[in-house]
């Protein structure tokens, strides 16, 4: 049997094409390796959000020629694509910078991936179309076997694409316009992968919360509503969703946080920037305070709800001043968890072209100020929960024999003893002590079980 590794780099959505990628080459004989050197087929599956992401493929590419330059001392054929952002970003152009590059295939073209290889044989091949058809109808179904032994935590892509162009961002270029697959597939795909065992969806989309898919009602149904429906497939026990932004939480979306038990009490809403002038270079069409209230009112729905976010310092033309407003609206919201950059040109984007570009110790200094603070949120909050009393998803074994681990409600880590629980069940433990990364707590009784 042929093998294929997988490498993917960057966003959720590129885990979850990885594995549909992996499922496309199933089906044509190919089984998955965790172990590039023993791989007849190589895909590096890209990210090109920021210049370092994007960059990695490269110096990736290097240790690909190498191994593969072995392997044919051996007689072994080893063919290499490059799939992902980077792929639809740069084309042809990976053909030229790097020889050893067999397939380069776009996000909304791996589908395609078989008869590509197919052509490969005999020319070097690009295929960065955003085809008519529909990849998700292509696409085929692993196997029960497969889904379950990815997880009980599963990721679903419900929508694709942006059209916010946020003036830093490449994704409106690599990912297209936005596309919300219809509610049927999405209910199809839920019961699929319930019914091999995974107990948590988290539904993504780079703009997942602008969800707009046909119900099988004929009506556009919202990201609200799909949740409300979600919560009843037999076997699913939570449901996030990820990567949403200020401007698409509507009222219907806010009370699916307070009514919904399934919904957990978490929620990434990238804000980038806590300087109004700032929010308006970036095109975010959102104030500061907008955002405060928003948050207030996702709060009134939701009162222990753990908030993430995204932050970008050192975006073109911001100030001293700019920048500390970035620091009050940190410390006025308080963050469970974030992710924070320095600003990266990307070409082809608006910001790129401004002439105000941040010196890049300004950048670097701005953010180990900003990570010191959501740091020390972070800590604070995972102390906070010592004393709770927390459901846990079993996700996997612990570190020593008779642990297991899985996620609390807020997506923290959560280590305990127990050898009367199997992945996928739910128990509630009682947060004893907080580590630097997670939780350690001892069961207090089980919740809900796995189906058998
Ligand atoms: N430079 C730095 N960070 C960026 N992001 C997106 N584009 C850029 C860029 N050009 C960050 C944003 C976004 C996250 C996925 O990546 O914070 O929310
Ligand atoms: Fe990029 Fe903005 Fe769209 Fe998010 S909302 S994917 S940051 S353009």
């Amino acid at each position: 049997m042929k093998k294929v590794f997988v490498k993917s780099y960057g966003c959720q959505m590129n885990v979850y094409d990885a594995e549909r990628m992996a499922d496309v080459l199933a089906a044509e004989g190919y089984s998955e390796t965790a172990a590039m050197e023993e791989a007849d087929l190589v895909i590096l599956n890209t990210c090109h959000i920021r210049e370092k992401a994007a960059e990695k493929v490269y110096s990736e590419l290097g240790r690909v020629r190498s191994l593969k330059e072995e392997r044919a001392g051996h007689g072994q054929e080893t063919r290499v694509v490059v799939a992902g952002c980077v792929a639809q970003a740069e084309g042809r152009e990976i053909l030229r910078r790097a020889p050893v590059v067999d397939v380069v295939v776009g996000p909304q073209s791996y589908h395609h991936l078989p008869e590509l290889l197919r052509k490969a044989q005999t020319e070097r091949v690009v295929d960065t179309e955003f085809p008519v058809e529909d990849k998700f109808d292509h696409l085929p179904q692993p196997s029960r076997q497969k889904t379950l032994s990815r997880g009980v935590s599963a990721f679903l892509t419900i929508q694709e694409g942006c059209d916010k162009f946020c003036t830093f961002c490449v994704v409106p270029y690599t990912r297209g316009a936005e596309v919300s697959r219809p509610v049927a597939r999405i209910l199809d795909e839920a019961a699929r992968l319930a019914d091999a065992g995974v107990r948590e969806l988290t539904l993504i989309g780079q703009n997942v919360n602008a969800y707009h898919g046909e119900g099988p009602d004929g009506r556009v149904w919202s990201l609200g509503r799909l949740l409300r429906r979600l919560a009843e497939v037999p076997g699913i026990a939570r449901l996030r969703y990820t990567t949403s932004h200020p401007r698409d939480m509507d009222d219907e979306l806010v009370a699916a946080h307070g009514d919904l038990a399934a919904l957990m009490p978490y929620l990434h809403l990238p804000v980038q920037s806590g300087s109004d002038r700032i929010l308006d270079a970036m095109n975010r069409k959102h104030t500061g305070d907008e955002y405060r209230r928003l948050i207030e009112r996702i709060r009134r729905a939701r009162p222990d709800i753990a908030l993430s976010s995204d932050f970008i310092v050192g975006f073109p033309g911001e100030t001293d001043a700019d920048f500390e407003e970035t620091m009050r609206l940190v410390a006025e919201v308080g963050f469970a968890s974030s992710f924070s950059f320095k600003y990266s040109p990307r070409p082809g984007t608006p910001a790129a072209e401004l002439e105000a570009q941040i010196p890049e110790p300004v950048k670097a200094e701005r953010l180990a100020r900003l990570q010191n603070l959501l740091e020390t949120q972070r800590q604070a909050f995972n102390r906070g929960t010592v004393g709770q009393t927390l459901d846990v998803l079993v996700e996997k074994p612990g570190r020593h024999p008779g642990q297991l681990a899985g996620k609390s409600p807020y997506l923290q880590a959560v280590h305990f003893e127990s050898d009367a629980h199997r992945i996928g069940d739910i128990v509630t433990v009682r947060i004893a002590r907080a580590g630097s990364n997670s939780l350690f707590g001892e069961r207090v009784g089980p919740k809900d079980r796995a189906a058998a």
